[in-house]
């Protein structure tokens, strides 16, 4: 599918390229969330003469495969469109919101004579801007191994299996020729509660594919400057591709949600933009991205059809108990870890507390540190147990603090309700007495 922007109230030769991206940015987000599901489209700005409006978006023709209605979809594409452009066109051009949406065959000469093309986006300029911001970002080597993850078998298929059509890259896009019809990407995202190893996971997979691994956050890559963070995004994109590294996108959550439909907010014109940027980088790049997030909530379907998803579970006791052992005890060749653990250290008691990786991980520096306390040269089971304890108190605290009932103060009892109920019925019984006895 292609679109063709025609810039008719102004001339997009006059506008710098950083709008211009804006501009595809927008027509891109608005496209994809008026026709859901549909291939990523190519978006050429033009200039060309129409006197009643100042922008009109041409498609080469309206997506009918499983969309109702496409001529209103595309007249609501071109009122989205027209309400963001104000907030991306410089002052000095006279905008009054007139877009419209056609189809090329209703728009004779588009994409021959009437569309004289942008001018070439790529200056040397932006070119060394890319090249800044791919340098920020740096390819390290991965922290963990598949060793020492725990997760149940099932998890390490889903993992392995998404992994492996990079592994076989030679057979599969050289020798069998995929590489004619598909790139041989693989987007992955990882989710599920906070310490159940999302992020060991994303190294893991490096170690397994040998590569180097870029860590970013949304965090790092979103930016208060307006039209920076979509060019962030790139620019991380193309450190990964030069560096042939894995792209690790960590708390990916507001990334990867629908669209935000009120985009009076700048911040939400932001998220939206890093969005659509996001889907034209993931459509170009052909290596491996690693998402993980925490909550999936409300998640776009342009990216669920793309990525592939696996969930990381809070582990069962067997996968406590595995988490525990590969903490305390060494685990394979030229390990380190070396903790004097007495013997009478009992891997089922401590797996009974509901824990997390992460606060395992927590409570054996919190027993370590006991044990130097308190008995120098031993670990204990003792000091453990006290260090779960401590850990469960600390898990308890805060799921006070984010318990709402306890932020408002203590829980409503049913003995409260009943005073409640009693003291209204005291006031009922004693008004109508009052009636009454008014009564003549
Ligand atoms: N499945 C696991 N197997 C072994 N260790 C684990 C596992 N999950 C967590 N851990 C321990 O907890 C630590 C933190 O895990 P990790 O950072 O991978 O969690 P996460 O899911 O990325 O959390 P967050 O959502 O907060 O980023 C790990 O370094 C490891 O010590
Ligand atoms: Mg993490």
């Amino acid at each position: 599918m292609k679109i063709y922007v025609l810039c008719t109230g102004f001339s997009a030769r006059s506008i710098d390229h950083l709008t211009l991206q804006n501009i595809q940015n927008i027509v891109y987000s608005e496209f994809n969330s008026a026709f859901p599901n549909q291939p990523v489209p190519e978006i050429e700005v033009c200039d060309a003469n129409a006197p009643k409006y100042d922008m009109v978006i041409v498609l080469e023709k309206y997506p009918t495969e499983g969309v109702n209605n496409p001529i209103q979809r595309g007249q609501e594409m071109a009122k989205g469109i027209a309400r963001r452009l104000s907030s991306v066109l410089p002052k000095e051009i006279c905008y009054s919101g007139r877009v419209a949406c056609k189809q090329q065959k209703d728009v004779p000469g588009v994409g021959t004579d009437i569309g004289s093309k942008a001018p070439a986006p790529e200056s040397d300029n932006l070119e060394d801007e890319y090249k800044r911001l791919a340098a920020q970002f740096q390819a390290e080597p991965p922290r963990y191994t598949f060793s020492r993850l725990v997760i149940s078998e099932e998890v390490k298929k889903s993992l392995l299996s998404a992994i492996a059509i990079l592994e076989n890259r030679q057979v599969l896009f050289e020798d069998w020729g995929l590489g004619s019809i598909m790139s041989p990407s693989v987007l992955l995202n990882l989710y599920g509660s906070s310490g159940t190893g999302k992020t060991m996971a994303a190294e893991a997979i490096a170690d397994r594919l040998k590569k180097k691994i870029i860590r970013a956050s949304y965090a790092d890559i979103e930016s208060k400057y307006h039209g920076e963070g979509p060019k962030r995004l790139k620019g991380i994109f193309r450190a990964a591709k030069e560096q042939d590294a894995v792209l690790f996108i960590d708390e990916a959550d507001s990334m990867l949600s629908a669209r935000l439909t009120d985009t009076s907010e700048s911040s939400s014109q932001t998220i939206n933009s890093m969005r659509s940027q996001l889907l034209m980088s993931l459509e170009e790049h052909d290596g491996i991205v690693i998402f993980a997030t925490n909550l999936i909530e409300n998640y776009d379907k342009a990216f669920l059809t793309r990525l592939v998803c696996v969930e990381m579970e809070r582990p069962d006791f067997q996968a406590r108990k595995e988490i525990w052992k590969r903490h305390l005890y060494p685990v394979g060749e030229g390990a380190k870890l070396n903790i004097p653990l007495s013997e009478d250290v009992d891997l089922d008691k401590l797996a009974e507390y509901d824990f997390c990786g992460r606060d395992i991980r927590n409570a054996v520096k919190q027993g370590c540190i006991n044990a130097v306390i308190k008995n120098p040269g031993t670990v204990t089971q003792e000091n453990l147990l006290e260090a779960c304890a401590t850990t469960q108190a600390e898990l308890d605290r805060l799921h006070n603090i984010s318990n709402p009932d306890v932020l408002r103060g203590r829980k409503t009892t049913d003995e409260d309700k009943a005073k409640i109920v009693a003291k209204i019925a005291d006031k009922f019984s004693a008004a109508a007495k009052e009636m009454v006895d008014e009564d003549p």
